[in-house]
């Protein structure tokens, strides 16, 4: 098993990393010294895959547990799915000492992270991610949250689990289509933080592809030292925070312009991190040799690397970066890599040149 530790003070919590790790959760629950009274959120394809292991942990430790299983799918993640859970944890006298254990993908872990951070003033949660994106993401960092009509992440809050267990045997189960996304986050901290890890990535892939589980738990705990790292230097989204969001500029615009479902997220910062290695060769010294290596290991992947948009779509697309919540003044701004391990946020770019960068050649 592999263990990080987040360093956040008083907030710190480790993040382990293994194979038959949701067995443990009751043990490592009791080690945490959290109350009796639990609840596990999950959706309905996890919950039917992993809520009997996950319950018999915590029974067998000792703990009362409630199950909330919601929808899958990005609509839960709505306040009215919020209220629901309220109602249920109040209904099942959780109370300060209980804790909320998040079982399922990011969707399940903003929804149920936001919860525990507001329900009575916030109670204790645990994190057991199972899907390749929210073990390397969006379960470390404490962002929790849910969505608006006007929006994605709308409501949220800053929220630190007390624990995240990535039990790496349900990513079998995952769909290879949502794996294959996960791994455009995993390339991302290559190229932003680590040009070993990216090495190592070209070199491995196979056996990523493969879900070898050693080289899997290597690779997922050095995302989460990296996003732990830079999370720790930067909890609240200053500064150095925004490096993560290489690729997402475009990409956000990308899946604000297509239909639901057309492209997953880790496709569409596929496409974006392509994007943005090109603007970084023609602005930065990112040499054309890197910006090749970057569109080959994303092709490997099984990822798209580029988009083919009409006039119409160009226009929407542009507009779609305007309104990105961390455009700040109206003006957008690029995280562009000086060479692949390093980058830079902040970056003005202007639309001729992101223009050429999503040509389709
Ligand atoms: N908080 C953050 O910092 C952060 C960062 C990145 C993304 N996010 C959020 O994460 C969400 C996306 O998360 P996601 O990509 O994990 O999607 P998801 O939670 O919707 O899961 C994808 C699908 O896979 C299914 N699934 C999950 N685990 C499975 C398993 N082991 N086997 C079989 N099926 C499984 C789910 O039921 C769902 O249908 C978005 O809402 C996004 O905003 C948050
Ligand atoms: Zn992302």
């Amino acid at each position: 098993m592999q263990k990080v530790k987040v360093d956040l003070d008083v907030r710190s919590y480790s993040i382990e990393i293994g194979g038959k790790l949701i067995p443990t959760l009751g043990k490592r629950c009791v080690d945490l010294g959290l109350g009796r009274r639990c609840a596990i959120i999950t959706d309905r394809i996890v919950g039917r895959l992993y809520a009997k292991t996950a319950v018999a942990s915590l029974t067998k430790a000792g703990f009362e547990v409630h199950v909330i299983t919601v929808d899958n799918g990005e609509q839960a993640k709505s306040l009215k799915v919020v209220a629901k859970c309220y109602d249920e944890l109040a209904s099942h006298r959780l109370e300060r000492r209980s804790f909320i254990v998040a079982l399922g993908g990011g969707v399940v872990g903003d929804l149920a992270g936001f919860v525990a951070a507001t329900y009575l003033r916030g109670i204790p949660f645990v994190q057991v991610p199972t899907t390749l994106l929210s073990q390397v993401d969006s379960s470390v960092g404490g962002k929790t949250g849910v969505n608006l009509k006007a929006g994605k992440n709308l409501v949220g809050a800053f929220y630190q689990p007390r624990l995240v267990l990535c039990d790496l045997d349900t990513l079998r189960n995952l769909p290879s289509r949502e794996y294959r996304a996960g791994l455009a986050e995993v390339i991302k901290y290559g190229i932003i933080y680590d040009a070993s890890l990216f090495a190592r990535i070209e070199r491995d892939l196979p056996k990523l592809l493969k879900k070898d589980p050693r080289t899997l738990a290597e690779v997922v705990a050095r995302c989460c030292e990296i996003k732990a790292d830079v999370v720790g230097q930067d909890e609240t989204e200053s500064g150095l925070r925004a490096i993560l969001n290489f690729g997402h500029t475009i990409g956000h615009a990308i899946e604000a312009i297509s239909g639901y479902g057309t492209y997953l997220h880790g496709e569409a910062i596929s496409i974006g991190q392509v994007a943005a290695a090109k603007i970084s060769a023609e602005q930065f010294e990112l040499p054309e040799p890197d910006v090749a290596r970057i569109a080959d290991l994303f092709k490997r992947a099984g990822l798209p690397t580029k988009i083919n948009l009409s006039p119409a779509q160009r226009a929407k697309l542009f507009a779609a970066m305007k309104v990105d919540k961390k455009v700040s003044a109206g003006e957008v701004k690029f995280v562009l890599a000086r060479k692949i391990g390093a980058v830079e946020f902040g970056q003005k770019v202007t639309t001729e040149t992101i223009n050429r960068s999503i040509e389709a050649k």
